[in-house]
């Protein structure tokens, strides 16, 4: 192998007869695709662990719904999580991640992601809200979010962004309702809708391998070219989560808490996250 790319190789343990899925991810490979390491292929036994840890993940954010109100703090979501994460046996991957200081990430209208719930934040009627949770549960990991809106009801243009990146997250999953796609097709199809409204797609933050780690392989980027990045195959644990923005796709981090991501015009930005299995089928949902 020359050195100048770095490159994940398949290869068939000593001995053995290749599989069909064998076949196909060789084939990709010699076509110069990116293929997996074997080791992002989970094992029934571990796919069961981290939809454990997806029922749990979801109903933390079940819970939510109806509780974001006028007039209460991001600290007391965060509350709300930590005390549901508690009380299922479970633990937040989010709480001393790289010294994160919460058990959730809470990002207000034109917060990105990864804003810190906190006591002196009060929501207000027509704020959009995502939460995200991820849940370790007997060493699994799951990970989710949602859009929550404050009072129920928003501006015609800010619900509209809600809508739209779920529809985005929609999008992505239906192109993985089959096996051996790239996470290029994904990033496509989830960038075209995006532009067809308006909005814009963030680059600096991707989707993930997760399940076994809090982030693993591939990174899921939300934009980009079909046929590139990492082909998905049956086994594979992954989060597809896009954030749209509703006007530059550009974002900045907070020098001061070194964590809450911006919008770079401080205009609005949503996003949705669900954690998928890629089967045989195409993906199933293991925490939403
Ligand atoms: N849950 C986020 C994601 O979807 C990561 C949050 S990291 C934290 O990947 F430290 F901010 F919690
Ligand atoms: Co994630
Ligand atoms: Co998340």
């Amino acid at each position: 192998m020359n050195g100048k790319r770095k490159k994940n190789l398949w290869t068939i343990p000593h001995g053995q007869e290749p599989t069909e899925m064998d076949k196909i991810i060789l084939a990709a490979q010699d076509r110069g695709k990116v293929v997996p390491t074997r080791s992002l292929i989970k094992t029934p036994e571990q796919i069961e662990g981290i939809r454990r840890a997806g029922v749990v993940n979801t109903g933390i954010l079940d819970m939510l719904e109806g509780k974001i109100l006028p007039g209460m703090t991001t600290q007391t979501i965060d509350d709300l999580v930590a005390e549901y994460t508690a009380r299922h046996g479970a633990t937040s991957a989010c709480l001393g991640y790289e010294g994160f200081p919460r058990s959730c990430c809470t990002s207000v209208n034109e917060v990105v992601c990864h804003g810190i719930p906190n006591e002196f934040e009060v929501l207000r009627k027509g704020d959009i809200v995502n939460v995200d949770c991820t849940t370790i549960l007997d060493g699994y990991f799951a990970d989710a979010s949602r859009m929550y809106i404050v009072g129920g009801k928003t501006s015609a243009k800010k619900q509209k962004l809600v809508d739209v990146a779920w529809e985005c997250l929609k999008i992505g999953e239906e192109v993985c309702s089959k096996p051996y796609v790239y996470v290029g097709d994904i990033g496509n199809a989830i960038q075209k809708h995006a532009h067809q409204n308006g909005f814009s797609v963030v680059r600096d933050l991707a989707g993930h391998g997760v399940g076994l780690a809090f982030h693993e392989e591939p990174d899921v980027d939300h934009y980009g070219r079909k046929g590139t990045g990492m082909l998905l195959v049956p086994g594979m644990v992954f989060t597809i989560e896009p954030m749209i923005n509703m006007g530059t796709y550009e974002v900045f981090c907070d020098e001061e808490d070194g964590w809450t991501i911006v919008s770079e015009d401080e205009l609005p930005s949503a996003q949705w996250e669900h954690t998928f299995v890629m089967t045989e089928h195409g993906v199933e949902v293991l925490s939403h």
